[in-house]
């Protein structure tokens, strides 16, 4: 399966048999890619029934072994060690789903704001272990940040 740029960018920052919850997975074509191509372990979130309902028959359609829920951000659901994927969202959307006390690597690619993302994830402890612009019909800005702490 194709993945656009900037999707493939973002599993591009996804070692091998990663744990990986993206929030706001619509379609799930990255944890479908993430679990067919890299052995990840996906769990795919959105607040849509509608887009879990075609997350599925995407999963099932390429036959990748992936979990999907109709949730609302990260509510109610128990964080280990996953790697948390947002993309696709506005700085605002995605600084409310990340609003406690978290601890998790973060992917995340906003459609806006990037300077208010990166001053929340500033005061949230977090730095920027890595940064990628995809240039597709606009430009993206993907962020891995990881917490400063965890890593002391
Ligand atoms: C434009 S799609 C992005 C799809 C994919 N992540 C990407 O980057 O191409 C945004 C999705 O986020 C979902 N969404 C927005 N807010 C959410 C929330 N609080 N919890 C779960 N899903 C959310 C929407 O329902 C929608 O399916």
């Amino acid at each position: 399966m194709r993945l656009s740029k900037r999707l493939k960018a973002i599993s591009d920052l996804i070692n091998p048999n990663s744990k990986i919850i993206d929030v706001g997975a619509d379609h799930a074509f990255l944890d479908i890619y993430l679990n067919l191509y890299k052995k990840c372990e996906c769990l795919a979130i959105d607040k849509s029934k509608y887009a879990c309902r075609s997350a599925l028959e995407n999963a099932d359609k390429y036959k990748a072994n992936i979990k999907v829920i109709t949730n609302d951000g990260l509510k109610g659901i128990d964080l280990n060690n996953e790697i948390i994927v947002i993309s696709g969202m506005g700085t605002k959307n995605i600084m409310k789903i990340l609003d406690f006390d978290i601890k998790n690597d973060l992917i995340l690619s906003s459609h806006t704001n990037i300077e208010d993302l990166k001053n929340f994830l500033k005061e949230k402890k977090y730095y920027i272990y890595k940064e990628v612009i995809v240039d597709e019909y606009k430009k993206y800005d993907i962020i891995y940040a990881r917490k400063e702490e965890k890593y002391d």
